[in-house]
């Protein structure tokens, strides 16, 4: 196939960064629906913090919120966000209306690429039936139709994209070749060619769900210790020391991958009538963390209204993403029973008015210093700085241990 251009749908923490790599070899052209991200990149700027200034100056590629730019285009890679309601539902209306928008701009002998999160039977059952009545055009005749899951992991400097293998897959052995040989061209750790598209979209789900059920193992194991006073993080020091045990850690489990994703797959399962009742367990397990610590920080301060410093409100380390966060969610709770402080190097502005932002420490000493994330920032603070924060008879909650030498608890 000889390509024209490649057209990205969605330029966030995923089409932005692919945007870049495939216009260091083709024509490309980002679009996005929001004219306020355009600006920003127009200003070479991400706020998502993924890409350079330097990058974005330097690429070739074009942003645009203006449907009409998408003319032309003979690739179309789809990555918009796929996330659920407030059921836990899949919300797929991003994705139909970004195939309704491919499906009128796509011609004869086009390849759409889908790379948003889904469940396994969606492009095809879902999307595809758009791209074809919208563009009165028929898949492996007329057009060609991938998917290929998305591995970037925000804030890793080191696996970026070129570096992750890609697992590609298409409709027919056509689409399927030129998948493939469209990525092979940008990514350095080559592509892993799944035999369909469900394999292909069961194969992202199926990374997820894997690590949201061994944290949700953690986080219960931790439940059970820290009623037994047993430092969880000693027992994976201790237990680690075997050769066959995988160090899986108790954490929040926030974001728009780990703790969304499951539901893709349980909610579909459950449409077939299929009961998934580890993976429901778990997602259960992982949304009670931020209540199990709550009750604890409650228990610890019966009564009175403490003080409290929470660091950190991202959903991960020096990543600035607030969606789905769980230390968002922990600030709100604690505000219930006591005054919050937040502090993060990541978010400038006030979140919630019911916690105040801070951005240094002229309101220690505090009851409670609580270390959600673990920033570069915080981690090059000196522990006993962190220590002489809290009153003599104050506690710091280290959720994920960072500090081990002057915690008080953690996860
Ligand atoms: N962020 C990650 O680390 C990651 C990793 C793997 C997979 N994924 C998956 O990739 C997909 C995208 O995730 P993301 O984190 O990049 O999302 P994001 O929210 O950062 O970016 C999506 C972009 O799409 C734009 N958009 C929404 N609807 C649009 C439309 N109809 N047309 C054009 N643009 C539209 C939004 O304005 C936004 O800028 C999701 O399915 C996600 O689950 C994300």
């Amino acid at each position: 196939m000889i390509i024209k251009k490649i057209c990205v749908v969605g330029l966030g923490y995923v089409g932005l960064p692919l945007a870049i790599e495939f216009a260091k070899c083709y024509e490309v052209i980002g679009y996005d629906i929001s004219s306020e991200r355009v600006a920003f990149l127009d200003q070479h700027r991400d706020p998502n913090g993924e890409v350079s200034s330097d990058l974005l100056r330097e690429s070739t590629a074009r942003w645009s919120s203006l449907e009409a730019d998408i003319a032309g285009s003979d690739i179309f890679i789809v990555t918009v966000p796929t996330p659920v309601d407030s059921s836990n539902n899949p919300d797929l209306s991003f994705l139909v209306s970004a195939s309704r928008l491919v499906g009128s701009f796509l011609t004869s002998g086009g390849l759409v690429i889908y790379e948003s999160t889904v469940f396994p039977g969606c492009t095809e059952e879902v999307c595809k039936p758009i791209l074809e009545s919208v563009s009165g055009l028929t898949h492996g005749q007329d057009f060609y139709l991938g998917y290929s899951p998305e591995r970037v992991n925000p804030a890793d400097r080191i696996n970026t994209i070129s570096k992750i293998t890609k697992v590609v897959s298409g409709c027919c052995e056509q689409s399927s070749d030129m998948v493939d040989s469209l990525y092979q061209a940008i990514i350095e750790a080559g592509t892993y060619r799944a035999p369909t598209i469900k394999v292909a979209e069961a194969a992202k789900i199926t990374e997820n769900i894997q690590r949201d059920v061994n944290i949700a193992l953690m986080n219960e194991l931790s439940s059970v210790f820290n009623e037994l006073d047993i430092d969880t993080f000693e027992v994976i020091k201790a237990a680690s020391s075997k050769w066959n045990f995988i160090p899986f850690r108790p954490g929040l489990v926030g974001g728009h991958c780990i703790g969304v994703d499951p539901y893709y797959l349980i909610k579909h399962a459950a449409n077939h009538d299929i009961a998934t009742p580890l993976m429901t367990s778990a997602r259960q397990v992982n949304e009670a963390v931020v209540g199990r610590v709550v009750s604890r920080v409650n228990r610890l301060f019966p009564n009175r209204k403490p003080n409290i410093l929470l660091m950190g409100l991202t959903f991960k380390e020096d990543c600035p993403d607030l969606r789905n966060s769980k230390a968002v969610l922990l600030a709100e709770r604690l505000s219930v029973c006591s005054n919050v402080h937040a502090m993060d190097p990541f978010v400038g502005e006030s979140v919630s008015d019911k916690y105040e932002i801070v951005s240094d420490f002229s309101g220690a000493p505090y009851d409670c210093v609580i270390i959600s994330v673990l920033h570069s920032n915080f981690l090059s603070l000196d522990p006993n700085f962190i220590r002489e924060l809290v009153l003599p008879q104050g506690k710091v909650f280290d959720l994920l241990n960072g500090f081990p030498t002057i915690k008080d608890y953690s996860l």
